[in-house]
């Protein structure tokens, strides 16, 4: 494993027991929307490229039903250990520690390949995408979940972290300013790149509802964004955590705080 690649799986490690369990649907909702544009049918045979706590592995299982089979892969043993044991009462599922960049699984194996929120950790996604290709049967279909344009009210909360990210943390491939991942056009092209045809793209807003701020603050350490606390130092998190405090009060005026994101599926198949 590299070195990017370990920092991202102990990230995960670290993230998984609470990772898309704080009480507020996000991940669950932006990954069945994935799974509506792929439109697995029973007996069909899925691949879920970094399954995290399975967000799509789980709708995708209940799609392809007692006939088909559903592997999720992920690089975190955090993540794996706790989603195999979640999904352990549907025989149809199979969850495996394994890299997204290089899965080692036989070529023309998968109906589908599923993905979502993934594919912007990896070192080469257009390395990664050509590998996932090659998985799948012809006429296979491949569908990434990114994120599309971000909620503007919520660009301050990220900006109190910007002093203390290193440069790297600062390529906005996941939030979207420059990059593959900042353009629809950008994910097609890798889609594109990787053989596939007919790529195309689709939209969904997912709101988040946070009922207060410290279900807010508890999110943020549950899921990569606790990448950006753990670049704070300890000294200076306290003061991190009030700057959040003070715009949450401003956004939210001490109620609920709505996140709205829009969702960007980039969908293709295998000639
Ligand atoms: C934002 S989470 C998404 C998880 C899940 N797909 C979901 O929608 O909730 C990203 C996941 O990708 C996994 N991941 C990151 N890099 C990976 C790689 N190279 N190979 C496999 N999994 C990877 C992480 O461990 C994490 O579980």
């Amino acid at each position: 494993m590299t070195s990017a690649s370990s920092r991202v799986a102990g990230l995960f490690d670290r993230s998984a027991d609470t990772y898309d369990d704080v009480g507020v649907e996000w991940f669950r909702p932006i990954a069945r929307g994935l799974v509506d544009e792929l439109a697995p049918q029973a007996g069909e045979r899925v691949l879920d490229v970094g399954c995290g706590r399975g967000a799509a592995t789980a709708p995708l299982a209940r799609a392809v039903g007692a006939s088909g089979h559903v592997l999720g892969i992920d690089l975190s043993a955090r993540m794996v250990e706790l989603t195999a044991a979640d999904l352990a009462d549907l025989p149809q599922v199979e969850i495996r520690l394994a890299d997204a960049s290089d899965p080692a699984l036989p070529a023309a194996s998968f109906d589908v390949v599923a993905s979502s929120l993934v594919v912007f950790f990896l070192p080469d996604p257009a390395v990664a995408l050509r590998a996932w290709t090659d998985l799948l049967v012809s006429g296979g279909r491949l569908g990434v979940s990114t994120f599309g344009r971000q909620d503007e009210r919520w660009e301050s909360f990220d900006e109190v972290f910007t002093p203390y990210l290193p440069p790297q943390m600062l390529d906005a491939r996941t939030s979207g300013a420059r990059g593959p991942f900042a353009s629809d056009e950008g994910v097609e092209d890798l889609l594109r790149g990787a053989g596939l045809r007919g790529v195309r793209t689709e939209h969904r807003t997912v709101e988040a509802v946070f009922r207060d701020t410290e279900q807010y603050l508890t999110f943020t350490w549950s899921h990569g964004q606790r990448a950006m606390w753990e670049a704070v130092p300890d000294g200076a998190r306290g003061a991190v955590r009030e700057q959040l405090v003070a715009l949450a009060r401003d956004l939210g005026g001490g109620g609920p705080l709505t996140l709205t994101q829009d969702v960007r599926y980039t969908l293709g198949a295998r000639a």
